[in-house]
C-alpha cells in the first residue's frame, strides 16, 4: 500500500528548543492517522513541517510523494488544513467565506460557489449559509472551518485538535463528519488531539508522541501486543468445577494458575496471574487469542457449561497511560 505521508528522521530545533527529536511515521493512503501527546509534545510542529510552513532541521516530510518542504507550492495544493489558529472571517455571510477560500484555492467563482454550495450541505450549515458567521455556534464555525478546508477536495486533510473547545454533543458530530469525509473518498486525514475515545472511535492507526519523540505507533491492535506480552480471556461458566479448574489451568499461559474470585486456585501455585470476578468467572492467561477456540473446546469437553467468553481488550486510553508511564523506549524504533 503506497503512503501518504512518510517521515524520516524529521527533527525540528527552534532557538533553544529541540521540539522534534527524529521521527519516522508511516501513513498509509486513504487512512485516519491519530497522532495523540500532551502540550508541548510537538504534534503542531510536525503538522507545521508536513504542510510545508516550516523547514526540518533534519530529516524529511513526504507527503503524496513530495518533499513538504522542497516542494511545499504543490503539496499545499493538494492537501487541505484545519491548524488550531483557524478562524473565518466573521463579518462574512458562510458561504462567502467558503467562495473566497475557493477562489484563493484558484477555482472559478461558479465552481467556487458550487462547492461551496456541496460543502454547506454536508455539514449542515445550508440553511444558515447567507447568515453572517459572527452569528455561528462554536461548532458550527467549526464545521465552517472543515468545509473550507475541502473546499479545493484536497487529498490529505491535516486537523489540528478539530475538536479542542466544543462540547461533546458537537464534536461528536464533527468526528462523524470526518469519518465521512475519509470513508466516502479515500481521503488521507491525519488528525492531533489528545482526546483518546475520539481518536479509539475514528482513527486506523495511531502513534504517540512525547517530549519530540514518538514512543509507538500502529493499530490499536499492534500497539496491544507490544506492550502487553500475554492476551487473556474472561469466560464465564454456569459453575467451575474440578474438572474445569484442572482443563484451564493446563491450557492457561505456562506457570501460571487460575484463580476465581473465591480465591480457590487450580493447578500451578506460584505466579498466579488469573484472578476472576466471581467464582464462576474465570480470567485466563493465553499466549495469544488464537487459542481461544481450543480453550473453550477444552472446557466443553471436561464438561463445562459456557455462558460467556470475552477476550481482554486494552482501550488506548490504557495504551496511552502505559506508554506515557515509562516502558515506551524500547517501542521507539518500531
Ligand atoms: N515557533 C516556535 N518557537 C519556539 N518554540 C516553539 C515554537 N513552536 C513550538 N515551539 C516549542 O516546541 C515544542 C512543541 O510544541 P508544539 O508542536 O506546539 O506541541 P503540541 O502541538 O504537541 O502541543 C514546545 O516546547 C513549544 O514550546
Ligand atoms: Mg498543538
Amino acid at each position: 500500500m503506497g503512503y501518504a505521508i512518510e517521515t524520516d528522521g524529521l527533527a525540528k530545533t527552534f532557538a533553544k528548543a529541540e521540539a522534534l527529536k527524529g521521527i519516522d511515521v508511516r501513513i498509509p493512503a486513504g487512512t485516519i492517522f491519530g497522532f495523540l501527546g500532551p502540550n508541548g509534545a510537538g504534534k503542531t510542529t510536525t503538522v507545521r513541517l508536513l504542510t510545508g510552513v516550516l523547514k526540518p532541521s533534519g530529516g524529511q516530510a513526504r507527503v503524496l510523494g513530495l518533499d513538504a518542504a522542497a516542494d511545499s507550492t504543490e503539496v499545499r495544493r493538494r492537501i487541505g488544513v484545519l491548524t488550531e489558529t483557524a478562524g473565518n472571517y466573521e463579518r462574512l455571510a458562510a458561504r462567502d467565506n467558503l467562495v473566497i477560500f475557493g477562489q484563493l484555492y484558484g477555482l472559478k467563482k461558479v465552481a467556487a460557489v458550487e462547492r461551496a454550495g456541496e460543502l454547506l450541505k454536508f455539514f449542515g450549515l445550508e440553511e444558515r449559509a447567507m447568515e453572517r458567521v459572527e452569528t455561528f455556534s462554536t461548532g458550527m464555525k467549526k464545521r465552517l472551518l472543515l468545509a473550507r478546508a475541502l473546499i479545493h477536495e484536497p487529498e490529505v486533510l491535516f486537523l489540528d485538535e478539530p475538536t479542542s473547545g466544543l462540547d461533546p454533543e458537537a464534536a461528536h458530530h464533527v468526528l462523524e463528519l470526518i469519518k465521512g469525509l475519509c470513508v466516502e473518498r479515500r481521503r488521507t486525514v491525519f488528525i492531533c488531539t489528545h482526546n483518546l475515545d475520539e481518536a479509539q472511535r475514528l482513527c486506523d492507526t495511531v502513534a504517540v508522541i512525547d517530549a519530540g519523540r514518538v514512543l509507538a505507533q500502529g493499530t490499536l491492535k499492534e500497539l496491544e501486543e507490544k506492550l502487553w506480552s500475554r492476551a487473556e480471556v474472561v469466560v464465564e461458566l454456569e459453575e467451575v468445577n474440578a474438572r474445569v479448574a484442572g482443563a484451564v489451568s493446563n491450557f492457561a499461559a505456562e506457570g501460571r494458575g487460575i484463580e476465581t474470585a473465591a480465591g480457590r486456585e487450580a493447578g500451578g501455585s506460584e505466579g498466579v496471574a488469573a484472578a476472576a470476578a466471581a467464582a464462576n468467572i474465570l480470567r485466563i492467561p493465553l499466549r495469544s487469542h488464537e487459542q481461544i477456540p481450543d480453550l473453550v473446546a477444552e472446557i466443553v469437553r471436561a464438561g463445562g457449561r459456557i455462558r460467556a467468553v470475552q477476550p481482554v481488550k486494552h482501550s488506548l486510553e490504557e495504551i496511552y497511560m502505559k506508554l506515557m508511564g515509562g516502558g515506551g523506549d524500547e517501542l521507539a524504533k518500531h
